[in-house]
């Protein structure tokens, strides 16, 4: 079994991307999004960008390694009565299905930053992109001090180091990689622009019920405290999610949560 897939197969991502809803509706509303614009939404999960997108009118595709998600999204699209929108199973590192200079705009939220191979990554996104057409990622950022990073800096701090050769996910979040990056897919980096924005989590319970969401349901947590169990050491991990939850918590209801998490928004522009 591909580990990539196993990883993200492993939880059910759907019962953290509810708390992810509104941030998905207010970035797909800043896209200027046109009826009939072909979009791949790329490591799509169930849909959380992929719905407002077909919703504002565009011809969305949703691939995602995960077929628990792919058919989370699917059925998600049939309820809410969407043609316009389907979900199927893809690696972002290879998209073999998909033929070149397909799509007006290819947008990956926290989703390609997690496939294997980054520079092949950026050579697909660009390969199925139409000239003139763009690319829009949304990518955590390394040591940033909000959520998103803190989790995964403390729940490394229970795990085993990673496998030789491992390239992190984060460094989608540093500039220069991702230009690297994207030079690999000849595209210069006066065709790349960056800005600093912000994902809000809202969740109807406390801080810690969120820590108890990720422990359940998150595949990179879930790892970390079966990490943390062999050692004893899954109450202290606990604890630290909570104390880190909590500390960032905005709402003012203290039944319920809110936590803004910056992210870098790469933006491209291909051919
Ligand atoms: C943090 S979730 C984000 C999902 C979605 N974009 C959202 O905003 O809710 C990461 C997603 O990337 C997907 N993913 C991870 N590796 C992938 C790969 N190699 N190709 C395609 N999708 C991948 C996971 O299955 C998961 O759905």
């Amino acid at each position: 079994m591909n580990p990539n897939k196993a990883l993200w197969e492993k939880g059910d991502f759907t019962r953290i991307a509810e708390s992810m809803r509104e941030s998905g509706e207010a970035l797909v509303k800043s896209l200027g999004i046109t009826k009939g614009l072909k979009v791949l939404d790329l490591g799509c999960g169930d849909g959380t960008t992929a719905i407002p997108e077909a919703k504002a009118g565009a011809d969305v595709l949703g691939v995602d390694i995960a077929g628990n998600l792919v058919e989370a999204g699917n059925r998600r699209a049939k309820e809410l009565g969407l043609t316009n929108c389907r979900f199927q199973e893809g690696d972002a590192s290879n998209l073999q299905d998909l033929k070149d200079h397909t799509f007006d705009l290819v947008i990956s939220i926290f989703g390609a930053m997690f496939a294997p191979r980054p520079f092949d990554v950026a050579k697909e996104m660009v390969r199925v992109t139409r000239p003139g057409g763009r690319i829009v990622m949304g990518n955590w950022i390394p040591n940033d001090p909000t959520l998103v990073a803190q989790i995964l800096k403390v729940s490394a701090a229970y795990s085993p180091p990673p496998p030789e050769g491992f390239v992190s996910p984060m460094t989608w979040g540093i500039e220069n990689n991702v230009i690297e990056r994207f030079a690999g897919a000849r595209v210069p980096k006066e065709k790349i622009s960056f800005a600093r924005d912000t994902y809000t989590f809202n969740f109807p319970g406390k801080p810690s019920e969120l820590v108890d969401a990720f422990r359940k349901y998150y595949g990179p947590t879930m790892n970390a405290f079966e990490a943390a169990e062999k050692n004893g050491r899954a109450a202290d991990l606990q604890k630290e999610l909570e104390t880190l939850f909590t500390s960032q918590n905005k709402s003012s209801n203290k039944d319920a949560t809110s936590i803004p998490a910056t992210f870098l928004r790469v933006t491209v522009v291909a051919g």
